[in-house]
């Protein structure tokens, strides 16, 4: 789906060195070579550059009076808007000691003076090629997420469904102690896990009374759809299975694959106990709101009849009574029958 460019720009290089000479003689190679350089003599003035200016790539010295090069590069790699920007460290001593304290500070490469050029352009090109891949990733991303929250726009019902998912799938991820990268996935699927509802008209989408039995069956490809659409970013790997099972039930009677118990992945079972309680507890074309206690009282009927995980939902419980009840959706009482989650 998302062709990539066999085009490199040639980039911007922010240079930071307090030796005129050094700065000098990196700016002319480089503007030579078609980049675009902005060179600074100290290291408040290169954060300041990153603070204003889309930066590609950092050379940094090292020894820069006030703020030196690693504690610059400490504070690129600390701030998630400038953390994934390659730095070289540049240094005039070959020690040991500098390096390991660069590797610290999270510098990605180190060039020795005198410089060769031919070794520094390398290493440059190299990182250069890789933000790149970085940048068209992240763009991907973005794509996907402003595609599902424009989905998620269409249905005046579900505004804000999403955030919270993501946010309450993840705290419930954390409470049952899942690894950061799971918890991560969580959260993106919370956003993202109805995508593929793109390919389901609104006449259905947005219908207010019971669907058709062909009706039901396009909505029911929307896990398949999203996955297939999602497959080809590779940082969504962990979120794939989650937005493909999260219609799936315990005892095997979802879709679309009907898996059953623990071959729903844990993170499928996770997100869907939340989904299904922020359907119940929110008012929806075809039900009103139900209050907490009877959303809870109707998961646990469903836990019975064997739909959802009771141990994660017995988690959820536990979560609820230790105060996100509060971060939770309430609606009003209503005493009408369940309501399905699309
Ligand atoms: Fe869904």
């Amino acid at each position: 789906m998302f062709v990539q460019s066999s085009y490199i720009p040639a980039g911007t290089i922010l240079v930071a060195d307090d030796q005129v000479s050094n700065r000098e003689l990196l700016y002319e190679l480089l503007v030579a070579e078609g980049f675009h350089v902005i060179a600074v003599s100290n290291g408040a003035q290169a954060l300041a550059q990153l603070d204003s200016t889309q930066v590609d790539l950092v050379l940094l010295d090292v020894m820069m009076p006030q703020i030196n090069g690693f504690d610059v590069c400490r504070k690129i790699k600390a701030n998630p808007g400038t953390d994934l920007i390659p730095v070289i460290m540049v240094t005039s001593l070959s020690g040991k000691r500098d390096r390991i304290e660069g590797i610290r500070a999270g510098a990605d490469d180190f060039l020795t003076r005198p410089l060769d050029r031919t070794e520094l352009l390398a290493r440059v090109r190299s990182l250069l090629k890789l933000k790149f891949r970085t940048d068209e990733l992240e763009r991907a991303e973005t794509v996907v997420f402003t595609l599902a929250r424009s989905i998620e726009g269409k249905d005046p019902y579900t505004h804000g469904h999403c955030e919270r998912l993501a946010d309450y799938s993840a705290s419930l991820g954390i409470h049952l102690g899942l690894p950061e990268e799971q918890v991560t996935a969580l959260r993106w699927a919370g956003v993202v896990h109805d995508i593929g509802k793109i390919a389901v008209p609104d006449s259905i989408l947005l219908k207010p009374g019971a669907l058709t039995t062909d009706e039901w069956k396009l909505m029911r490809q929307h896990p398949v759809v999203g996955d297939r659409i999602c497959a080809p970013l590779k940082s969504f790997r962990l979120v794939l299975p989650i937005i493909r099972h999260h219609h799936e039930k315990f005892d095997g009677s979802g879709y679309p694959d009907g898996l059953r118990g623990e071959d729903i992945p844990i993170t499928a079972r996770v997100l869907q106990i939340v989904d299904v309680y922020d359907a119940l507890t929110t008012v929806r074309s075809y039900k009103p709101a139900f209050s907490i206690t009877d959303a809870l009282q109707i998961m646990k009927h469903e836990v019975t009849r064997g739909w959802w995980d009771s141990h994660i939902f017995e988690h959820f419980e536990e979560f609820m009574r230790n105060g996100a009840a509060r971060f939770l959706s309430g609606g009003t009482a209503a005493a009408a029958a369940a309501g399905g989650v699309l």
